[in-house]
């Protein structure tokens, strides 16, 4: 195994093409490039993303934003030593579309590639950043997801809790769409929170009540609705003002969920006496600066290392991806043609499904 790798990441799970090249080497992995086309504009007229939009689009682009990534990294296909692939969960069109262009430049070039958990590259981007040595503590914030993870190694991940409805991304993007706000919602109500009361409207802060590391975001946007509702009854719409401290309302019971939830799961991980204990915050929901204030301020208290990715690196992007895939490669673990793409495909498989389970189980 040559000690230094060049990987080419593809990730077009949700409604991000992207394509990155990152090297790893004795001084630690860098990113070459990173090239991520969003397709916020396509998806505007529709309130959320249209899964057979979102796959047109991906097949589209994808060979572009792959050559511009090389461009930008000044490499060539025969400088890679291996392609890694966004293979699941997420919108199948979209995965199909990344697993079937990463196949197609393995069969032309013969290079080796693997097939990358998405959520896996949300949870090993703080070793991309900042080198965390394993077991550290992870929260994953997304529009789609939101788990308690302890990362053990790159392949083995044990989930200590998770939302029971909502993702908080998603609760986020339904908060917005309730205010007027544009899509997507988080950075929409961040900004909009900056000139707002927290302390006006006084929202529920849900499954405080209950012990463990589960969350829960769904009767939070009810409790808003029910608050945007009186304030239409009563004056006949929002004023800004009141669009402010809903937002900022909103926000800060998000934020106290988060944090309260967060407490409880680093007691947990520092049970495990981890030699030099980290809690890494991952995923777009991360981009928010209260709640990593709030996040960093905790592990303070705790004598917990805090790491915060850099925004660009919080939201879907090939770099993680391509990290990933050296992580897998270094075990010896590679993919063939018989690869396919997964819609569902928990981290941790041990851990009882508590959301989107059904006849085909754990959606991740
Ligand atoms: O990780 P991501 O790019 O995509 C996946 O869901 O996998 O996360 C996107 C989500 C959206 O729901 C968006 O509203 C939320 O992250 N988000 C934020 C912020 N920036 C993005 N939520 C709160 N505050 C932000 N600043
Ligand atoms: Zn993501």
């Amino acid at each position: 195994m040559p000690e230094t790798l060049t990987f080419l990441g593809i990730e077009s799970s949700c409604d991000d093409t992207a394509a990155a090249v990152v090297r790893d080497g004795s001084d630690g992995p860098a990113i070459l490039s990173s090239v991520v086309q969003g397709q916020t504009r396509l998806h505007a007229g529709f309130g959320g993303v249209v899964p057979e939009i979102a796959a047109r689009a991906h097949a589209e682009r994808l060979d572009h934003c792959v050559e511009q990534a090389l461009a930008e990294a000044g490499v060539g296909l025969s400088d890679l030593d291996g392609i890694a692939v966004t293979a699941g969960p997420g919108l199948i069109g979209g995965v199909l579309s990344g697993v079937m262009c990463a196949k197609g430049l393995s069969a032309g070039t013969g290079l080796p590639f693997v097939g990358v958990n998405h959520l896996a590259g949300h949870a090993l981007t703080p070793r991309l950043t900042d080198g965390l040595k394993f077991p550290y503590l992870l929260l994953l914030v997304s529009g789609g997801h939101c788990q308690f993870l302890i990362v053990n190694g790159a392949t083995d991940y044990r989930r200590i809790g998770g939302t029971i409805d909502d993702a908080p991304g998603e609760a986020f993007d339904k908060a917005a769409r309730l205010l007027g706000l544009n899509q997507p919602g988080g950075p929409e109500i961040e900004q909009a929170a900056k000139a707002g009361d927290p302390d006006r409207f006084a929202l529920p802060r849900p499954l405080l009540d209950r012990p463990g590391c589960d969350l829960s975001f769904s009767g939070l946007k009810t409790a808003l609705l029910r608050a945007r509702d009186g304030l239409v009854a009563q004056q006949g719409g929002l004023t800004r003002q009141d669009q402010a401290d809903l937002s900022a309302s909103f926000q800060s019971a998000v934020c106290d969920v988060l944090t309260e939830k967060s407490r409880r799961a680093i007691a947990l991980y520092l049970d495990l006496q981890p030699d030099e204990p980290a809690f890494a915050v991952a995923g777009g929901v991360a981009a928010n600066m209260e709640i990593r204030a709030g996040l960093k301020a905790l592990c303070d208290k705790a004598g917990v290392a805090f790491v915060a990715p850099p925004l660009a690196l919080c939201t879907d992007n090939g770099a993680m991806i391509a990290y990933a895939g050296i992580e897998r490669f270094r075990l010896g673990l590679l993919d063939d043609m018989a690869l396919s793409a997964r819609p569902r495909w928990p981290l941790d498989d041990t851990a009882a499904p508590q959301l989107g389970s059904g006849r085909k189980g754990a959606k991740a």
